[in-house]
């Protein structure tokens, strides 16, 4: 038997030699690539590989489509709630929209996007008719695209509300050597996972309350909760420390102000402030703008979830080839976990949370935990069971570090909020 290997949400990660195969496999590729639990899973684009190093912007400008896009869409929707899901293209998102779409009345999807073309052929693939959603342009690396992307719609929806909000769409870059940076220069874990989203709430924060009963859903991940197994006992463990990074702004190359670059302690700490996902909008006592998320705010129901271990997603695209083929396997045999769960089961769970009255629930970490099993510090979300209102750990609960979170994340997004 391997030696522990423990599912981080984000992926598989053998103490021994994080990054490397374990010693009998990788001394053999000739019986890695003969093994029927090791097959390559298909290659994938990748655009945020592609553009790495050349100092390409990974968006350009406003695409003429843009406007035309969201026009198209909102001429569909008809009384449809509408609800944008970005990084739907793939994975979790792109099984969300089917269970949403098929499993649900009433629902039309805006997939915000980064790659229009792959959402149309991967929604065929699906069987998701195209009268239910449309792909339109989001490039998360790019603040500017985020408000080129909240601007049109806003502009289009003209006083319609806005009802759902799922912020989704994430890079895991676990074997990277060295940083890569968003088009203003922010560390891609943190800017894609975080930053995006978070200017994208506070864009669309009005839109949301002109909604009867909208509701915003930020994909979380136990790596980022110290009360899980995954969040507790996988190195490197997240810590955003007093955000001394986000402080420093663009260039900062992890979260808590340290110089040296760990791409898996980055998409941790990326993830490890749901709470902190957006905010918007709303004035304090004293003029200031007040952090919303998860406080009591009438009409817009904000809560985050956890999706289980989904192997097979392409999350797992920057890691070695063997594990996202091997993980799914490895992990049903696993007794002591078992936190495996299928894209198709982990669609369903996300749609669950927008669209069941049961989840319609203000401050809640949605969680399921069906074959799961509980190791000290907390369970792991294995597949099966019922939607139950999970624990922060005590570093997602932090007030003072939350506070600083938004703080320091509303004033990199500033110059784009107008
Ligand atoms: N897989 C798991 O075990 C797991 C566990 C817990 C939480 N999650 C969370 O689930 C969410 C979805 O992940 P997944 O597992 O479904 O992985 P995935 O298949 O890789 O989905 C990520 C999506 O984000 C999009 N994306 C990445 N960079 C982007 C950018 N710069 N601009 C716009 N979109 C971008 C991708 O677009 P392309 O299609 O163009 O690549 C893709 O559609 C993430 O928030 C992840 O943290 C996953």
């Amino acid at each position: 038997m391997w030696p522990l290997c423990v599912a981080a949400s984000s992926g598989l990660v053998l103490p021994a030699a994080s990054g490397s195969a374990p010693a009998s496999i990788a001394a053999s590729p000739l019986r890695v690539a003969a093994h029927p639990l090791l097959q390559a899973p298909p290659a994938v684009y990748s655009p945020s590989k592609d553009l790495a190093g050349r100092g390409a912007k990974y968006y350009d400008g406003r695409p003429p489509e843009l406007s035309q896009s969201i026009a198209q869409a909102l001429k569909e929707v008809g009384k449809r709630k509408i609800c944008v899901i970005t990084g739907a293209s793939s994975g979790l998102g792109l099984h969300a929209v089917t269970a949403l779409t098929s499993s649900y009345e009433g629902y039309y999807v805006i997939a915000a996007v980064r790659d229009t073309a792959k959402m149309d052929e991967a929604a065929a693939e699906m069987g998701i008719d195209a009268k239910d959603y449309k792909a339109v342009k989001l490039e998360c690396a790019s603040l500017a695209s985020v408000r080129d992307f909240s601007k049109e719609l806003k502009r289009l929806l003209r006083g319609r509300g806005l009802d759902r909000l799922v912020c989704n769409a994430a890079v895991y870059l676990p074997t990277d050597p060295k940083p890569r940076f968003t088009d203003e220069g922010y560390e891609m874990s943190f800017g894609v996972n975080h930053l995006s989203h978070f200017l994208l709430l506070q864009l669309l924060m009005p839109d949301l309350k002109k909604a009867k009963d909208a509701r915003v859903c930020i994909v979380g991940s136990v790596t980022g909760n110290k009360n899980t197994v995954a969040g507790s006992l996988v190195k490197p463990v997240a810590d955003v420390g007093d955000l001394e990074g986000v402080k420093a702004g663009a260039g900062s190359v992890m979260v808590d102000g340290s110089r040296s670059f760990d791409g898996a302690k980055a998409y941790k700490d990326a993830k490890a402030r749901p709470r902190e996902g957006g905010g918007g909008g709303g004035r304090g006592k004293a003029g200031k703008p007040e952090r919303p998320l998860f406080t009591n705010r009438p009409g817009i129901v904000f809560n985050s979830m956890y999706p289980g271990c989904i192997a097979q997603t392409q999350l797992f695209r920057e890691k070695r080839d063997w594990r996202g083929a091997a993980y799914p396997h490895l992990w049903r045999r696993e007794q002591a976990i078992g936190s495996y769960v299928s894209q198709k089961e982990a669609g369903e769970r996300l749609a669950q949370t927008i669209a069941d009255p049961q989840a319609a629930k203000s401050g809640v970490y949605w969680s399921w935990n069906g074959d799961a099993k509980s190791i000290g510090v907390g369970n792991a979300g294995g597949a099966g069971g019922d939607l139950f209102e999970n624990s922060f750990s005590g570093m997602v609960q932090d007030e003072a570090n939350g506070q600083l979170c938004w703080d320091y994340s509303m004033e990199l997004v500033k110059p784009y909020l107008k």
